[in-house]
């Protein structure tokens, strides 16, 4: 029998003390809401539905892109009224109905469809939950069972008396209902500490109405840990982030002090990477085979070919390396810079929409910014290509095999050609052709005996001196 899954994501989320609901709090980079929208989408739900309230519009938008519909529930006054919200969508659905948190992002496709299971089991009728035995089961509804064993209530932590709250099964926040649910959520009061309408109080109609309430240990309690506070959302992001790091550990990927990397799961690895201790990958990320990133390098968006190696404290943005290239230590690639096989920058150099042919060198102290490297050009230390003229920006052309001297200021738009060589210090703003020779810069004069003279000159001031 198919099963509809609900997911309640209009809290306002008062734990997190933030101006971003809670269920958009980032995840390795990703909104949280989008990790059990997603094992719903995959736990073969007929229906996905996701209830919205608090920064509505933001959610929605956040889950734009996938098969799911929304019910609003206006103003937050529990989890049952959330669940009340969705009644529009679901009252006529068949099958049981899977509810959970938004804050409930660890959660797995199976996990999700278990209580569905159970409940399907006792013939579809009445409901069933998913529970969690914690060490620490401060801020979770506490599952009361009686002396035969069975669910007789959940009650919540700020209801609970000492006794209560010394128990260590919780309740998820996972259920599956049959069609009753939806009469059951009508007469539920408010009177209770928080003064909202509790979901887990359906338990008691249920019992009431004689109706089957399972409550079935969850098969990995780790998956149903919620988020509700910072704290708990970087426990969860951590368990995120281990199981990336093992899945691409065993899959070939060298990690020095995994537990210091960062990376998040549109990262792709290819075997014999490596990753020295403190990097962090972001985004559209692929790393080649027997590729290095250098410690505390930040590399988001970016293409590293097999063999290519990025140095220690590097910052690259949108770039690409070709097979053998090289950037850092300390290099910054901004977006469009590529650097072609063997190319190498070195310390603070920066690079934006530039494309540096193979084996071009620049090794120190450089910005290439709107240009085009010929292979094998020679770019000096504190060679700044000056792209924008306050206006607009400019590209610099350098063909191959040329070489910049050392402070030279390339003033876009600007060719240098082929084999072409621009003096140390120059200030280029016309364009030079193959094979010339450019100096554009102060002719030195050099006045022999000039200091000695001088010397002469004063002789006294610098007795008085020393
Ligand atoms: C809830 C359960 C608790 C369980 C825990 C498991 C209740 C009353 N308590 O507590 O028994 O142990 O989950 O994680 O249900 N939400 C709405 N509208 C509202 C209120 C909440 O959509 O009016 C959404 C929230 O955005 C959140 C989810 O429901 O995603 C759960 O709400 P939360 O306040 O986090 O409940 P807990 O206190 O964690
Ligand atoms: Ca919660």
């Amino acid at each position: 029998m198919k099963h509809a899954v609900v997911i309640l994501a209009a809290g306002k989320g008062t734990r997190m003390k933030s101006a971003r609901p809670k269920v958009l709090h980032p995840l390795l980079g990703e909104p949280m809401i989008r990790y059990p929208v997603r094992a719903a989408l995959a736990s073969g739900a007929e229906r996905v539905v996701v209830v919205v309230g608090h920064g509505a519009d933001e959610v929605r938008g956040a889950l734009a892109d996938l098969p799911v519909l929304f019910a609003e529930q206006g103003e937050p006054l529990g989890t049952a009224h959330a669940l009340r919200a969705a009644g529009g969508v679901l009252e006529t659905f068949d099958g049981p109905v899977v509810v959970l948190g938004g804050d409930t992002p660890l959660v797995s496709p199976a996990t999700l469809a278990a209580p569905a299971t159970a409940l399907v089991a006792q013939g579809g009728e009445g409901m069933a939950l998913l529970t969690l035995t914690l060490e620490d089961p401060t801020g979770y509804g506490r599952v009361l069972r009686g002396a035969d064993g069975r669910v007789r209530a959940i009650v919540e932590e700020k209801d609970a008396g000492p006794e209560e709250r010394g128990v260590r099964e919780v309740n998820s926040g996972v259920y599956a209902f049959d069609r009753r649910v939806w009469g059951f959520l009508d007469t539920l009061s408010n009177q209770n500490a928080a003064g909202e309408y509790y979901l887990p109080d359906v338990v008691r109609r249920y019992l009431e109405a004689g109706l089957p309430v399972a409550a079935v240990p969850a098969p990995d309690p780790a998956e149903l840990l919620g988020a509700n506070d910072r704290a708990q959302l970087a426990v969860l992001e951590g368990i995120l982030l281990d199981r990336l790091r093992r899945r691409w550990m065993r899959s070939g990927v060298r990690m020095h002090l995994p537990e210091t990397i960062y990376l998040e799961p549109s990262v792709r690895l290819a075997p014999d990477a490596v990753l020295e201790p403190g990097v962090v990958l972001k985004g559209a990320t692929e790393i080649g085979e027997g590729a290095r990133i250098g410690a505390y390098s930040v590399v988001a968006d970016s293409v590293i070919a097999p063999g290519a190696e990025v140095r220690p404290h590097s910052v690259l943005e949108g770039a690409r390396l070709a097979a053998g290239a090289v950037a850092g230590p300390f290099a910054r690639l901004r977006p469009g810079a590529v650097l072609e096989e063997g190319a190498f920058v070195g310390n603070f150099v920066e690079v934006k929409k530039a494309r540096l042919g193979p084996g071009v060198k620049a090794g120190h102290l450089a910005y290439l910014g709107d240009a085009e490297v010929g292979e094998g050009t020679n770019v000096g230390a504190g060679v700044i290509t000056a792209n924008y003229d306050g206006e607009r920006k400019h590209r610099t052309v350098v063909g191959r095999r040329a070489f910049l001297g050392s402070n030279s200021v390339l003033v876009a738009p600007v060719t240098i050609g082929e084999e072409a060589f621009v003096a140390g210090g120059s200030t280029i703003t016309k364009d030079v052709p193959d094979g010339a020779l450019a100096i554009a810069r102060g002719r030195q004069k050099v006045l022999e005996g000039w200091v000695w003279r001088r010397r002469r000159e004063y002789p006294k001031e610098r007795e008085e001196r020393s």
